[in-house]
This record gives C-alpha cells, structure tokens and sequence, in this order.
C-alpha cells in the first residue's frame, strides 16, 4: 500500500492543477472566502471552534506582506461580523520576516491590536528553526503591550522545553509535534521520543496553569494527554484540542466534544492552496482509497 500512495502522489504532482484541486477540497477550507463562511458556519454549529489561516508563506516583497497583513485585518472584521467562533493562524515569513524582524513585528502589532478591537487571538504559527529566535523574540515585544496573542512550540525541537521555561505562566500555546525538516543537531528525529518530549511538555503546561491547544491527530498522544488532564485536574478552560480541517478524527472529535472539551479546527483557505493540498494528501495514509473515491464520485 505504501508503495502504491507513492506512487499516487507522485501522479499528482504531475497532474494540472484542476485535478489536484478535486483532492483538495478536503483539506482547504475554501477557495474564495465565501466558500470559507459557509463551511464554517457549519461547524461552528457543530460544536466547532475554528482558527483561520489564509494559506501562503514567504511573502515576497514588504508590500506584499503589507497586503497580506490587511488581508487578515479584514478577516477579523469579517470573523466578527459574522459572529464566527474563529481566531486567526498567523505565519511569519507570511507577514514579511523575510523582509526584515521590523517590518513583522510592526505587521503583527498592526494584527493584535485589531484583534483587541474585535475581542479575537492572533496565533503565531512556528515555521523552521531558522526564524524561532525572531518568532519568539516579536511574540514578546508585542506581548508587553498586548494580550490576546499566542505562539506555537514544536515537540520535536530540542530547544522547545527551554523555550517553554522561559516564557510567563500566563502563556497560550500551541503544542504540535513540528512539520518542517530539520537536521538531528536540532530537532529529534525518532517519533518515540518526540512524543515523549510532547508529553513532557504537556506535563510541565498544565502543572503551571498556561493555557495549551493540544494539537495532534496521534491517537496515543491524545489518550495520554486526558491521563495529564486528570493528573492536574486541569479544566476546560486551560486547554483545547486542536486538528487539522479535513484530516479524519470524527470520532475523536466527538468524543471530545461530548466530554466538554473545546475541540478547534485549523482552516486555511484561499488561493496559495496547491502546496499545502498536496502536502496533506502525500501524509494521507489511505491516499490510495480517498483518491479512488473521489474518482468515482
Ligand atoms: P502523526 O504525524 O503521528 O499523525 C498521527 C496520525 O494522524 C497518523 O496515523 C497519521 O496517519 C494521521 N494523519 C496525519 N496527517 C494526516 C492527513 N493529512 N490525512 C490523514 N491522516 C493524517 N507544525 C508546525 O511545525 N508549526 C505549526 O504552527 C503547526 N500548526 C499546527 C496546527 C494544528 C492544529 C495541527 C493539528 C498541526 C500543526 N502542525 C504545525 C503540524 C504538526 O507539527 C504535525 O506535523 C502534524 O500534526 C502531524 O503530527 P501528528 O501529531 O498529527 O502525528
């Protein structure tokens, strides 16, 4: 079978994008924002919290990062608006780190302080290991004079637990394994032991109070996550779970949901959809049954 989602991904690549575009709609959460409304207005009546990422990365030039910025501005109006129980997924190098720390220090202070006005959350995804200094560092200068912002820590990472000591107890974070490849000398390669440092994370998390969005889709760690949960008697409040639109825990997620546990999607939509789709299919283990079905369908 593993040879045979290989080889599927690999057709993909080669397909025009119209194609691939078919496969995608499972995992984009819309191609123009009206699509984006309407599904999430389904799932927030579901149960559903949602957090929005316009899809994109390296932003080219500080105008585009510029735009890109009002983008998600205009987002927050729409989100509130709307009445949307959604906060905005934010990545850096989106918002002009590759023009310079400034330009998205001053992008993201433009972000929180609109999301302070519209009483949202900008979550500060966490790209590669080689913007986390600057990450971390903007995360909290813009903190000194805002609240409503979070930042991500990568479980694989062997820096993550230091980081994690050196933020304040008051921190929300997203805890995730960590997506981007990174050499041994600074990221942990074997999935055991990564695990192993989420827990550890995740231990050291609630035993201070900080506020964790638990985001994985590995049933293990979920099962060993409620076992902590248990362990601080940490409430509702103190953490959510989150996944991933359009990856398949259903029953998961409703057995989160009936357990009272806030359960947030993460959406991204818009027209930078090629690269993320086609990442998400290659880490679909049933690549070759979805890809059938929707042939068929
Ligand atoms: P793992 O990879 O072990 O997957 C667990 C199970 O889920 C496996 O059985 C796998 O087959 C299944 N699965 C995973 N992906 C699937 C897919 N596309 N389709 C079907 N099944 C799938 N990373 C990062 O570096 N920076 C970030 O800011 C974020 N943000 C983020 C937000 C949210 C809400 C999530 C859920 C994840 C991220 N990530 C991320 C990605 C994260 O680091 C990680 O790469 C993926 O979540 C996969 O790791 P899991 O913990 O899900 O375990």
């Amino acid at each position: 079978m593993h040879q045979i989602n290989k080889l599927i991904y690999q057709i993909l690549k080669m397909c025009p994008k119209s194609i691939v575009k078919i496969f995608s709609k499972r995992y984009v959460a819309g191609f123009d924002f009206s699509e984006t409304l309407k599904i999430c207005k389904n799932l927030n009546n579901e149960g559903f919290c949602l957090t929005l990422d316009i899809l994109g990365e390296h932003t080219p030039t500080e105008k585009d990062s510029k735009n890109i910025t009002l983008e998600y501005i205009n987002l927050l109006k729409t989100i509130k608006e709307n009445d949307i129980d959604a906060n905005i997924s934010v990545k850096p190098t989106h918002i002009g780190l590759d023009q310079g720390y400034e330009i998205f220090k001053n992008n993201l202070i433009e972000l929180a302080k609109t999301a302070q006005k519209y009483s949202n959350f900008i979550r500060i995804d966490m790209e590669s290991s080689k913007v986390t200094d600057d990450t971390i560092n903007a995360y909290n200068e813009v903190l000194k004079k805002y609240s409503n912002i979070g930042i991500v820590l990568q479980a694989y990472m062997h820096r993550s637990f230091k980081d994690l000591a050196k933020l304040p107890n008051t921190l929300n974070f997203r805890l995730c394994k960590g997506i981007y490849k990174e050499s041994k000398e600074i990221a942990i390669q074997d999935r055991k032991e990564i695990n192993e440092n989420y827990l550890k994370i995740l231990d050291h998390a609630l035993s201070k109070g900080m506020y964790v969005g638990i985001a994985t889709h590995d049933e293990y760690l979920i099962k060993e996550s409620y076992k902590l949960i248990e362990k601080h008697n940490a409430s509702n409040d103190k953490f959510e779970f989150q996944a991933l639109y359009g990856v398949p825990m259903n029953s998961w997620h409703k057995h989160n949901l009936s357990k009272n546990y806030k359960v947030r999607l993460y959406m991204p939509f818009g027209d930078n959809w090629y690269d993320y789709s086609l990442r998400r299919i290659k880490e679909n283990p049933d690549i070759a049954k979805y890809v059938l079905k929707n042939l068929f369908k």
